[in-house]
């Protein structure tokens, strides 16, 4: 082990990203300059949207440079801090976390975690990114009413296991798409009606649509392709499709995402198809962390975390969770 054995890009994947993509670098623990903090890195995630961050592709963030070290969601310890809002021992999470063991963040994008109510690492799953943009992408992007069918894609991965427990708390009917017959089970124990597994089915199409008898009303889309295309098939009336992650165009990303077209399908259905982004929904982060957080306590809402440890740990960890191969949220403890 080095000094400070940090991630950096070495190349844009073309397929499927392997951990070849990244090569580890000794680094020198940084200084925080003025307006950042050092931090000692405790967990990172890994997640979906780094997919984008590695490819040279146009997307709604800036991309890791060939070269750069890649950054991502953490948590950690602050070592040093200059700024006035922040101080040693504090707690902090960020979504400036370089893939090493001490990083420097901006303090404006520093937040501190409240270790008390949960375990830190929670603020990176359900009372974080993915458990709010379960919370905002059923409730308000894809509005649904009591009773309502919604089918949910990846559906035991960090948004989806959150997702399909809202459903159910507010009372609507959820079915779960996921990739293997022990994720398909777990997702009934957390209150799903019913489930596919998306991996062995031979009729997406027909699998739907016995799942859903009386039709698709609310589709959250958390991966895109082949899963997409059967939910269309299946949609009511002024069905809600929420586009929310294309994690199946993992290995074509820079590709064109080729499928069926549906526009036939949505003039008859007069359904409405939207993309979801977490960030336009940053004014009412407290009140949806706080209602995530009270079903917690109440026993409502059952999480599972996929554990890896240590930094060398951290671009197979991205890989297997592109690959389906995590159950639950996919963290690296450091
Ligand atoms: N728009 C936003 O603001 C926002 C914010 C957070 C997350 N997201 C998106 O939400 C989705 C879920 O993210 P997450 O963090 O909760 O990840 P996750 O579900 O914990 O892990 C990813 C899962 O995707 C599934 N998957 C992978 N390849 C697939 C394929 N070809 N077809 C179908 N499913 C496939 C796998 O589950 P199975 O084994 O079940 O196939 C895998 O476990 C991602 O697309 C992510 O980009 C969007």
């Amino acid at each position: 082990m080095t000094v400070n054995p940090s991630w950096v890009l070495r190349s844009h994947p073309t397929a499927m990203p392997t951990p070849d993509n990244w090569t580890l670098e000794d680094r020198a623990i940084p200084d925080a300059v003025d307006g950042e903090l050092l931090v000692k890195t405790m967990w990172l995630s890994v997640d979906p949207y780094m997919r984008g961050r590695i490819s040279p592709a146009k997307n709604y963030a800036a991309g890791i440079p060939l070269g750069g070290l890649m950054k991502g969601g953490g948590i950690g310890e602050v070592i040093a801090s200059n700024s006035p809002d922040f101080k040693p021992g504090d707690v902090v999470i960020s979504d400036y976390f370089g893939w090493q063991p001490f990083s420097t963040i901006p303090a404006g994008s520093a937040k501190i975690v409240d270790t008390v109510s949960a375990p830190a690492q929670a603020a990176l799953s359900y009372l974080g990114m993915p458990g709010l943009t379960a919370y905002f992408s059923l409730l308000k992007t894809g509005a649904p009413k009591e009773g309502e069918t919604v089918l949910i894609s990846a559906a035991s991965g960090a948004v989806g296991q959150i997702a399909g427990q809202i459903a159910r708390i507010r009372g609507l009917d959820p079915v779960a798409i996921a990739g293997t017959d022990t994720k398909v089970a777990w997702c009934k124990e957390l209150g799903y009606r019913a489930g596919i597994n998306h991996r062995t089915s031979t009729d997406l199409v027909g699998d739907v649509a016995a799942a859903c008898p009386n039709g698709v009303d609310v589709f959250l889309d958390n991966t895109a392709g082949p899963l997409h295309d059967a939910a269309m098939l299946n949609l009511n009336t002024f069905g809600r499709v929420v586009i929310v992650g294309t994690i199946a165009l993992a290995d074509k990303f820079d590709k064109p995402d080729i499928g069926m077209r549906h526009l036939r399908q949505t003039l008859i259905t007069r359904a409405r198809i939207q993309g979801f982004l977490l960030d336009d929904f940053e004014e009412d982060y407290t009140n949806a962390a706080a209602d995530l957080l009270s079903w917690h306590q109440q026993g409502l809402l059952k999480t599972r975390e996929d554990i890896a440890e240590g930094i060398e740990a951290v671009p197979g960890a991205f890989v297997r969770m592109l690959k389906g191969e995590n159950f639950g949220k996919q963290l690296v403890k450091l």
